[in-house]
């Protein structure tokens, strides 16, 4: 019997998104430079937009049409220059996806009130003016919007008050906005995708806030009957179907692709 290898990273080119225009937040790391590389591969002319500039900067020039933009998502004004900038240069937007994000360890007795803010500023306030600019310029030519939550927006872990809290939020907020357009028939979907732990430098991130890192890295192995964590290119892949018109009957849904996790 053989099985499928995990670890490797996928390689298909399909050309489902010639001529698209796409643009992502947080591209400059780990999942948004996955999700920017396979949209590119696609065919899409994407920007690469995030707080670091150099990063962005950087995976761009790896992409075959790319362009990499600096963003903080939570400023309204950026976002305002940012979706300017796109019309100018090419007057359309058909893709936004609403990557960049952090995680905040802490349960309820140890989160500190302004990490929490700082929590839902960046993973909430981000892809609620994300959404709000984009639609602006998308609803003249109709587009798909995909919001990056996680497993975490489904299922409560205790140690994860203030995260849990941000991706939650991005789940029902994503349905919402899902309802709005299709009741103004703009022919915009806006869907969620929940991921699994996933090897980036997030991990690394949140394995530096705990002080037993090996406990939490067991922790993440045994929290996925699949057995073992997703490759970035696991969640790129179903990103691009979302910005297809592959997914064209997708609207308002919740994604999961989570090595069975949230089936627990
Ligand atoms: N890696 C995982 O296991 C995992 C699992 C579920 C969900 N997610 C979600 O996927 C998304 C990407 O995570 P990742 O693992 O690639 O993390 P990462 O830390 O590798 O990358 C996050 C990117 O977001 C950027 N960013 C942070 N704050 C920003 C801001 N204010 N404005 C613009 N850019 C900003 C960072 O510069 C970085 O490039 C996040 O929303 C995260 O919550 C990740």
């Amino acid at each position: 019997m053989t099985h499928t290898d995990h670890s490797t990273p996928l390689r298909p080119f399909l050309h489902r998104l010639d001529n698209r225009v796409a643009l992502v937040t947080g591209g400059a790391s780990g999942l948004g430079a996955a999700i920017a590389a396979r949209l590119a591969e696609e065919g899409a002319r994407v920007w690469v937009a995030d707080i670091d500039s150099q990063g962005a900067a950087v995976q761009a020039s790896l992409l075959k049409n790319g362009a990499a933009i600096a963003l903080d998502v939570t400023c309204k004004n950026q976002w305002h220059s940012v979706i300017s900038r796109v019309e100018d240069i090419h007057g359309r937007l058909d893709i936004l996806v609403n990557n960049a994000g952090i995680t905040t360890m802490g349960s309820i007795e140890t989160l500190d009130v302004d990490a929490f803010r700082h929590e839902l500023e960046i993973d909430v306030v981000g892809v609620f003016l994300g959404c709000q600019s984009a639609l602006r310029l998308m609803r003249t030519t109709g587009g798909s919007i995909i919001n990056i939550a996680s497993a975490a927006g489904l299922k409560a872990d205790a140690g994860l008050v203030g995260y849990n809290a941000a991706k939650a939020a991005v789940t029902l907020m994503t349905k919402s906005i899902a309802l709005h357009c299709a009741r103004q028939k703009y022919g915009i979907r806006c869907n969620s995708v929940h991921p699994g732990a996933i090897h980036t430098p997030i991990i690394d991130k949140v394995l530096a806030q705990v002080p037993n890192p090996t406990e939490t890295m067991d922790g993440f192995l045994a929290a996925h009957p699949i057995g073992h964590l997703g490759h970035p290119d696991d969640v790129a892949a179903i990103v691009a179907y979302l910005a297809s018109d592959e997914s064209r009957f997708a609207t308002g849904a919740a994604f999961s692709i989570d090595g069975g996790m949230t089936a627990l």
